[in-house]
């Protein structure tokens, strides 16, 4: 008896041992690689004349759809681009990488659009400055926090995402989306280089303001919050984006996870990484088996509906720096681990274009309710991936994913 319990014993480790190689065993420089041969693809591709910039996967054949600096995605190229060059140190990725940044110089010198600024600005001249030190950048990225906080209403005490009409927003009142999480990013940078005390002041009421009013009781996020911009009270929680009002919108909640967890790096707030985990924890019980999700959980179709492999690579990257705060061991490991597991899938033949397409990977949806965009190749969606693999790769070098390869 006493040898057969020992017996069972040994295999369990044994497969527990090999259940933890084979998510180690994720070969990253080959993913990297991988990456790096599409965008030549891609940038064999990109027409001489603008727009320029490719946001998505237009037909069939493969040809990307191209905007300028104006659209919201504007930033994830150039910043695909920076962390190409950051894990390959080649000099043309660099030359790229500066051209289609500096297509978003205006977003500095323009009066706010909306909330999007940190994913133009932060995502092409953030990092062109970390990883090459212009001061012009810097400038920039200054002048741009400094433009996002003019969309700052202390009365509600969150950002107005969109400052304009949009359906079902009882415009003129005050709208803000979930996403919004991600833009704290450039006020918490600009306020800690040189920036006012102020933009982290903005940030963290933001942060506060949208914990309360932006969750259900389940930790589940709502996409939009209306306010009354007079008042500041509430008037309704609705999606945009999402399946329902009531649902949970994959890339919704993975700007959740990822904020949230930001939100702790630059404020230390215990609240901040106990509300991360919260709603990291209700994500990853809800996933189906390949940790993709449906684009929305309560999609009706599922498992017929499409996947959103971009909210994947938001909560992949989002759950790695997680498992560095962590102090529950046992709990970081496994943050740590599924995290590779995503990341791993999402680099199999399932999700990866490859031959499909030069963008990184597919299965991606974007606007399902607008019919825009759906089961197809983004540009956030090959940004959050590659995001992902360079942090795994200086987490694999036993490195902080803020140093620099
Ligand atoms: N920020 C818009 C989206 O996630 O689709």
């Amino acid at each position: 008896m006493y040898r057969l319990s020992k017996n069972i014993a040994v295999v369990l480790v044994a497969a527990g041992l090999l259940c933890s190689c084979s998510v180690k065993r994720l070969n990253v420089d080959k993913n990297i690689a991988y990456c790096k041969k599409q965008a030549f693809r891609t940038l064999a591709d990109v027409p001489g004349d603008l727009p320029n910039i490719p946001r998505n996967i237009k037909d069939e054949a493969g040809n990307w759809r191209y905007v300028n600096y104006k659209d919201w995605t504007s930033g994830f190229w150039p910043g695909t681009l920076w962390y190409l060059y950051e894990a390959t140190k080649n000099d043309s990725l660099k030359k790229e990488a500066e051209r289609f940044t500096s297509e978003l110089y205006n977003l500095s010198v323009e009066p706010a659009f909306d909330h999007d600024l940190g994913f133009q600005v932060f995502n092409s001249y953030g990092h062109g400055y970390r990883l090459a030190g212009d001061e012009e950048y810097k400038k920039i990225v200054l002048r741009t926090a400094d433009t996002l906080a003019t969309l700052f209403n202390p009365k509600v005490g969150t950002i107005l995402s969109w400052p304009r009409s949009v359906p079902n927003m009882d415009w003129p009142q005050h709208n803000t989306i979930i996403d919004n999480m991600i833009n704290l990013e450039l006020l918490f940078w600009a306020s800690k280089n040189g920036g006012t005390k102020g933009l982290y002041d903005i940030a963290v009421k933001h942060a506060e303001t949208t914990m309360l009013n932006h969750f259900r009781k389940d930790y589940t996020s709502y996409h939009v919050v209306v306010y009354n911009k007079e008042t500041g009270k509430r008037i309704k929680q609705v999606t945009h984006q999402g399946y329902a009002d009531d649902s949970m919108w994959a890339r919704g909640q993975s700007w959740a996870i990822y904020g949230y967890t930001m939100v702790y790096r630059e404020t230390r707030d215990e609240r901040f990484l106990d509300f991360a985990q919260k709603v990291s924890d209700v994500y990853l019980d809800r996933l189906p088996e390949d940790l993709i999700p449906y684009w929305d959980f309560n999609a009706p179709d599922i498992p017929d509906a499409p996947k959103d492999a971009s909210a994947a690579g938001v909560v992949a990257s989002g759950l790695l720096e997680l498992s560095t705060f962590v102090k529950d061991e046992a709990k970081a490991k496994r943050y740590r681990e599924v995290a590779e597991k995503m990341i791993k899938n999402l680099s199999s033949a399932e999700y990866q274009s490859r031959e499909k397409n030069s963008a990184f990977i597919t299965h991606v949806t974007g606007h399902k309710p607008n019919g825009t965009e759906i089961d197809t190749s983004i540009n956030y969606g090959d940004y959050y991936y590659i995001e992902a693999l360079v942090r795994l790769k200086k987490l694999q070098q036993a490195k902080s994913i803020y140093e620099n390869l």
